[in-house]
C-alpha cells in the first residue's frame, strides 16, 4: 500500500498508531488495549461527521472493496459512508450483481480482484469463515462485515461505543441479551468485548435457541425474560433470525412475543437508567414492541450512528503502514 497520508493530525485527531492484526476477523483478534483505542478513535472520528464538509483525506489513494454477499442496510451503507469520509475509493459488489450468479466461487471471485490490487476488503458472507477464506488469498486487509453465525465485529465495537457514551463506562454493567442467541453473530462477538471490558453478561431466549456450549461463554443463561431484565444496566435485543431456521423453533411469532418480547411493562424491572439495543433489522412486536424501539430508553439509532464512527476508526487504524 502506498504510505497512509497523515491528515487528521491537524483536524485534531491522534496520529495511528495502527492495530497488530491484519485484519479484523473477529474480536477475539483484538487485545482490549486496541478495543479501547478503536472506541477512543472513533469518539474522535463522530466529530467528523458534525461537520458541513464530512471529509478527512485520510485514505486518499487507498482502494476499499465492499463485497456483499447477503443483504445489508446499515452495515453496508456505514462502511460506505466511512470511506467516504476517509476520502477512500470505494468500489461495491453485490453476488446479485456479480460473476457469482454465473458459477464463481468465493475463492476465485477475491483471487481476481485482489488482481486489481485493493487495500482493504469488506465482506459480508452467509457462511461462518468467509472472512478467514477471503484473508488467506490476499495481501488486502479483510473486515468481517458479519460471516454467517459465526462473527460480526464491527457491530460489536459499535455497540460498546454506545454503551460506553451513555453510562461512561462497561466495566461492571449488567447486560442482558435476549433473543435468538443460536442464529446471532452479534451474540458472539458482543459477548467477546464485554467480557473483555469487564461487564457481566446474562442471556435469554426459549431453550431451543440456546446454544449447545453457552458454559464455554461464560454467561449466565435463563428463560424467563423477567429475571434476565432484572436490574440491568442494557438490555440488548436481538432479532429473531428466521432466514437462518429450517423450521420454527417455537410455536409462533405471536408466542414468541408472548413470553420473550420486551414491553413497557417488561423493562420496569429493568435499572432506572436501563438503555434498550437492538442491532437491527428489528421484527416489530415480535422480540421488541413498537413503544419500546421508539421509547425514551431505546439507542437503537445511536447504534447505527456510532456505526459509522467505528467503520471509520476500523478503517483508518487497519490501513496503517506501521502494523503487519
Ligand atoms: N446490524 C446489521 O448488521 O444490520 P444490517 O444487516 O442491515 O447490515
Amino acid at each position: 500500500m502506498p504510505p497512509a497520508a497523515d491528515p487528521v493530525t491537524p483536524d485534531g485527531l491522534a496520529a495511528p498508531v495502527g492495530l497488530r492484526t491484519k485484519d479484523l476477523l473477529s474480536i477475539g483478534d483484538l487485545s482490549v488495549d486496541e478495543i479501547r483505542l478503536i472506541l477512543d478513535t472513533a469518539e474522535a472520528m463522530k466529530e467528523v461527521g458534525t461537520r458541513s464538509i464530512k471529509k478527512v483525506p485520510a485514505l486518499r489513494g487507498r482502494t476499499v472493496v465492499n463485497l456483499f454477499f447477503e443483504a445489508s442496510t446499515r452495515t453496508r451503507t456505514s462502511f460506505e459512508v466511512a470511506q467516504k469520509r476517509l476520502s477512500a475509493d470505494t468500489v461495491n459488489i453485490a453476488a446479485s450483481g456479480s460473476s457469482v450468479v454465473k458459477g464463481e466461487t468465493l475463492a476465485d471471485t477475491v483471487r481476481n480482484l485482489e488482481a486489481m490490487a485493493p487495500d482493504i476488503i469488506v465482506v459480508r458472507h452467509q457462511s461462518a469463515g468467509a472472512g478467514h477464506l477471503v484473508a488467506g488469498l490476499c495481501r488486502a486487509r479483510v473486515i468481517n462485515a458479519g460471516d454467517g453465525m459465526h462473527e460480526h465485529p464491527t457491530q460489536a465495537l459499535l455497540d460498546a461505543l454506545t454503551i460506553r457514551q451513555r453510562k461512561g463506562r462497561i466495566e461492571g454493567l449488567k447486560v442482558s441479551i435476549i433473543g435468538d442467541l443460536l442464529h446471532s453473530r452479534v451474540f458472539r462477538s458482543n459477548v467477546l468485548l464485554l467480557h473483555a471490558l469487564g461487564a457481566e453478561v446474562s442471556v435469554c431466549g426459549p431453550a431451543t435457541m440456546m446454544l449447545p456450549d453457552m458454559a464455554r461463554f461464560g454467561v449466565r443463561p435463563t428463560t424467563s425474560i423477567d429475571e434476565a431484565v432484572e436490574g440491568a444496566d442494557v438490555v440488548m435485543l436481538l432479532r429473531i433470525q428466521l432466514e437462518r431456521m429450517g423450521g420454527y423453533f417455537f410455536p409462533s411469532l405471536r408466542e414468541y412475543f408472548q413470553l420473550f418480547g420486551m414491553t413497557p411493562e417488561r423493562l420496569e424491572r429493568a435499572h432506572p437508567d436501563a438503555i434498550i439495543m437492538h442491532p437491527g433489522p428489528m421484527n416489530r412486536g415480535v422480540e421488541i414492541a413498537p413503544e419500546v424501539a421508539d421509547g425514551p430508553y431505546s439507542v437503537i439509532l445511536e447504534q447505527v450512528a456510532n456505526g459509522v464512527a467505528v467503520r471509520m476508526a476500523v478503517l483508518y487504524l487497519l490501513a496503517d503502514e506501521r502494523q503487519a
